[in-house]
């Protein structure tokens, strides 16, 4: 009984504090069996992005993480020109209440390698606030002191391919859940590629086609979703036994801080 109440304690803080706790529920229908992931709730992962062109292209996601700020990959390569969709769930639908707003500033995280991918963050400033709704409302950011160890639930969510050759990626968000790997564990896959701003997930028989780059990578601790990841690079060919790469937030989370202290 003591734990529960510590659990829903913490779950009540985070509510208070107004990240992780989406108004509507996510339902993920089993756990690391995903073969290429599944239509989300629609709306039940309230902080994702989509970023866009003037054309309403959609090239990649990000993750709200206050009213004013929104974390993606450095290699998305956003601009001050490009927009930031909250509270989409079908891209094909024109009937969404969704927010569209513009860019103040870009910030690329300044050791960011192009040819490595190692720092692969940036920081979007909007325009105007973010309104938080039922559909729209913050992810929590993981800390630099958290560790994500053992046996414990994590999703990834895009609009990315649902295969490697399918022409199209979905209209409809998809999630798909999996599991942390080590650094260790990584590099049997991939070698010395793996860096510290770096971790990985899945090879678990998920394609990692589905999340599309800059999207969020969460993990459930006491009942609030936590940022652990951005989607960063994988397999070009989404080999399913290929673990999918992330950036690290854990190492970022000072780089985010001072920052946004500065902006
Ligand atoms: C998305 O919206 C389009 C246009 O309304 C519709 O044809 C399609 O079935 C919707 N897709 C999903 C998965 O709801
Ligand atoms: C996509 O590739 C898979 C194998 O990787 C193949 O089975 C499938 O037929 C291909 N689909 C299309 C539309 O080319
Ligand atoms: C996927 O990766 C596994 C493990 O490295 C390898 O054995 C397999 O041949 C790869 N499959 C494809 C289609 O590349």
């Amino acid at each position: 009984m003591t734990s529960l109440w510590i659990l829903s304690f913490l779950a009540f803080i985070n509510t208070v504090l107004g990240c992780g706790v989406p108004a509507i529920p996510p339902v993920i229908s089993s756990y690391s069996m995903i073969v290429n992931g599944e239509e989300a709730v629609p709306h039940s992962w309230p902080w994702q992005v989509s970023l866009q062109d003037v054309k309403g292209f959609h090239f990649c996601s990000g993750s709200l993480i206050n009213d004013w700020w929104v974390l993606s990959a450095a290699h998305c390569n956003v601009r001050t020109s490009h927009h930031v969709v909250l509270g989409e769930h079908n891209r094909s639908a024109d009937i969404e209440d969704i927010q569209v707003l513009r860019i103040d500033k870009v910030i690329k995280h300044p050791r960011f390698n192009s040819f490595t991918l190692d720092n692969d963050i940036l920081l979007i400033k909007l325009a105007s606030s973010a309104q938080f709704t039922a559909h729209v409302s913050p992810v929590c950011v993981a800390d630099t002191s958290d560790q994500f160890l053992g046996e414990i639930q994590c999703v990834t969510t895009g609009w990315g391919l649902t295969s490697h050759n399918s022409s199209e990626s979905s209209p409809a968000l998809q999630q798909a859940s999996l599991s942390l790997l080590t650094n260790d564990e990584c590099q049997c896959y991939w070698g010395g590629v793996i860096t510290k701003a770096m971790i990985c997930a899945g090879a678990s028989g998920i394609s990692t086609c589905m999340g599309d780059s800059g999207g969020p990578l969460v993990c459930k601790i006491s009942g609030a979703w936590i940022l652990v990841g951005i989607v960063s690079w994988g397999s070009s060919t989404c080999n399913t036994s290929a673990p999918g790469v992330y950036t690290h937030i854990t190492e970022l989370r000072s780089w985010i801080d001072q920052t946004i202290t500065d902006n």
